[in-house]
């Protein structure tokens, strides 16, 4: 008798086309973006980074489950994690694969912040392949037998150590079953071009899915980059915020080579309206509907705008939605 094929543990690499990821943004890729980003073509998409310790602990659990939230509709998703205690990632790990269920896991190598770099955590682990190694290799060794893991990182720490070919060996050899390369070093921060040579480089190398992230901004990049390269998947930060729409243009034109023209300005506002009515529902829990809290998110929406400046500056003040409502007149 054949023997059955084994389901594919990321089935979205076995489709024609090269799957589009949302990148994880933390402040930005909540819950309610999400939902949008998932209706305009993101096939997949990741929660922004927790620290493993939060899952772990009575006083901070509560906030960390909320964060990594999300509904059917917006599988497949992965849960991201970070920090650089082995033991820790692997015990956050398998709470997370009981009780959220995700479609993956996926581990933070690529945060620049002080605070993650301080901790021996994100992107400083790119310095300390070995210390890398082992957290992704106790992460993979508890939840395997339910989930597959995946890792993001940077081409390196700076440019005298550009090391993802290494990294990603090690990863690979470990367990994990995807890589996402994020063409900037440490040192970068989010500022100057991708090195895609690099990210190439580790498709190159690789036998697992690589996904290529950085700088992606326009439907001629993804064309460019998918005519060009290996990279099994594409993923898509800052120009997807406030910019769910992206995901149409680039599926449109993949799949036709046509473009289309861009969202009208009425859908545009129409979203970002459902925006602000989804994200107030998800935080229901706190007392009060101001919305202070989400303004950069909703500045982003309004960046392109036709007189996006007047805009942006009624932004600062309005309190609630009905207020951005009434802006909208
Ligand atoms: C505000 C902000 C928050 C981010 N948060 C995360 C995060 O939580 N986890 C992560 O892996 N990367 C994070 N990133 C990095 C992005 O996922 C992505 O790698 C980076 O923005 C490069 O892609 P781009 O050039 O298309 O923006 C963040 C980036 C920004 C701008």
């Amino acid at each position: 008798m054949p023997a059955t094929p084994a389901t594919p543990r990321l089935p979205f690499f076995d489709g024609p086309e090269l799957p589009l990821f949302l990148a994880p943004m933390a402040g930005f890729t909540d819950y309610a973006f999400r939902e949008l980003c998932k209706a305009y073509g993101a096939d997949v998409m990741v929660t922004e980074f927790v620290m493993a310790n939060k899952f772990l602990d009575e006083r901070s659990e509560e906030k960390a489950w909320r964060m990594v939230d999300f509904t059917p509709g917006q599988r497949p998703m992965g849960v991201q994690i970070f920090g650089g205690e082995p033991d820790k990632m692997a015990e956050a790990a398998d709470r997370i694969a009981d009780r959220v269920q995700p479609d993956f896991i996926d581990i933070n190598y690529g945060c620049p912040a002080p605070k993650v770099v301080n901790n021996c955590a994100g992107s400083s682990l790119l310095r300390d392949p070995c210390r890398l190694q082992g957290v992704a290799e106790a992460v993979v060794r508890r939840v395997t037998d339910r989930l597959p893991v995946t890792a993001k990182i940077r081409i390196g720490w700076d440019k005298a150590s550009i090391n993802a070919v290494e990294v990603s060996r090690r990863l690979e050899n470990v367990g994990i079953e995807a890589v996402a390369v994020h063409g900037r070093t440490k040192e970068q921060g989010y500022s100057g071009d991708a090195d895609w040579d690099v990210i190439e480089a580790v498709a190159d190398a690789l036998r697992i899915p690589v996904i290529g992230n950085g700088s992606i901004r326009t439907v001629d990049d993804v064309r460019r980059i998918r005519t060009a390269g290996k990279v099994q998947g594409l993923m898509v930060g800052r120009r997807a915020l406030g910019n769910p729409f992206l995901f149409r243009e680039i599926k449109h034109a993949l799949l036709t080579g046509k473009d289309l023209p861009p969202p009208t300005l009425e859908e545009r506002w129409e979203v970002m309206l459902r925006y602000g009515r989804v994200l107030l529902a998800h935080r229901e829990q706190d007392p009060w509907d101001r919305i202070n809290w989400m303004r950069p998110r909703l500045k982003a929406f309004a960046r392109n705008f036709p007189g996006s400046k007047n805009l942006r500056r009624k932004l600062e003040s309005v309190q609630t939605l009905e207020e951005l409502q009434r802006v909208k007149g």
